[in-house]
């Protein structure tokens, strides 16, 4: 029978954290035996803000490596950079022409970065959640893993997908929201009420998956804790339980099994562990990441097949859509 199949992306912005790859990467990595699985980098989305040409480049190819170098499989999964696979923006192009301004605007996410960009506020912003339902409804996804900032960008996906669908004739799988079984969400290491983010000003808020083991420590160990002794996970702590958190997510042991390994000792002892788990278990990754990105032609090829892959797919959708508009 056939597979369930799952789009993903993250842009290209700044360096993947452990927070992307506990709570996104990682998941993506076990689903692929599962379903038929599309991972891209979404390079034109990332043009909604300023970028350096050669910058966004590069960090296209680094963040690909990134996602291979974490498991993902080209072979099992269907990986490409946006931009290689036109079809993108000629559906989005298709979709705008039935996306109302009225929903478009009202877009939470856009409110916010329309007031965070002052300076440019241009209209790929407010296109943005458009170009995200034609990532999703090329490929007639059935699943799409989302944050809680990205639920309402889905519920746009799908309601554009049944608009069409009224207006011609059924042609769009409508797409569900994909709630991973574990889904770490890891938060500040400075301030573990907010998410962690690599976006945040201060940098010993996040670690990122590539970073040395010198500065992994370091950033543990400046890690707040709370007031308080013992290795408990509990909503007044938060930043004793979000290290709980990250343990369990690496170590795959339970909350209740970490809690009673460290009886009787304390926070430095947790953090001086999970500082090392940390180090251990992204060791293999900044290994091949490193292999990776030292082999560009090797990399590009990948990425190539990946999109000639993913081309053939999107083709199939667009024919159909150009048909039904009279295009
Ligand atoms: P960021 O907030 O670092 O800019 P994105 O918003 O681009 O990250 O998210 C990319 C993916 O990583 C999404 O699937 C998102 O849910 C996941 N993710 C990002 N930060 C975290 C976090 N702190 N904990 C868990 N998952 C996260
Ligand atoms: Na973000």
């Amino acid at each position: 029978d056939k597979k369930k199949i799952i789009l993903s992306g993250m842009q290209p912005s700044g360096i993947l954290t452990i927070g992307n790859y506990l709570g996104a990467l990682k998941n993506w990595v076990t689903l692929q035996s599962e379903y038929d699985c599309l991972f891209m980098v979404v390079d034109l989305h990332a043009l909604t803000v300023k970028q350096v040409p050669a910058d966004l480049r590069s960090r296209c190819l680094s963040f690909s490596a990134q996602y291979l170098a974490s498991g993902i499989d080209p072979e099992q999964s269907t990986i490409f950079l946006q931009s290689h696979v036109s079809e993108h923006a000629e559906l989005a192009w298709v979709l705008n022409t039935m996306a109302y301004m009225g929903e478009l605007s009202r877009m939470t996410q856009f409110k916010d970065k329309s007031q965070r960009h002052e300076e440019n506020v241009n209209a790929g912003l407010l296109t943005y959640p458009v170009l995200m339902a034609a990532d999703v409804l090329l490929y007639q996804a059935n699943l799409v893993p989302v944050g809680s900032d990205q639920k309402q960008h889905l519920e746009l996906t799908r309601d554009l997908a049944q608009r069409f669908n009224q207006r011609y004739s059924e042609t769009f799988t409508v797409p569900e929201p994909f709630i991973p079984k574990v889904g770490a969400r890891i938060m500040s290491l400075q301030d573990p009420t907010k998410k962690m983010s690599k976006s945040d000003e201060n940098p010993d808020a996040y670690i990122g998956i590539l970073e040395t083991p010198e500065v992994i420590r370091r950033k543990i160990k400046r890690a707040v804790t709370d007031s308080g002794t013992d290795v408990r996970f509990d909503e007044t702590r938060p930043g004793v339980s979000n290290l709980i958190t990250i343990h369990a997510a690496l170590s795959g042991k339970s909350v209740q099994e970490i809690e009673d390994h460290f009886a009787g000792k304390g926070y430095g002892d947790l953090k001086g562990e999970l500082a090392e788990l940390l180090v251990e278990g992204l060791a293999p990754i900044q290994k091949r990441y490193a292999e990776l990105m030292g082999d560009k032609t090797g990399l590009e090829q990948i990425l190539a097949r990946g999109a000639e892959r993913a081309r053939g797919r999107a083709r199939r959708t667009l024919s159909k859509v150009f048909r039904k508009v009279g295009l």
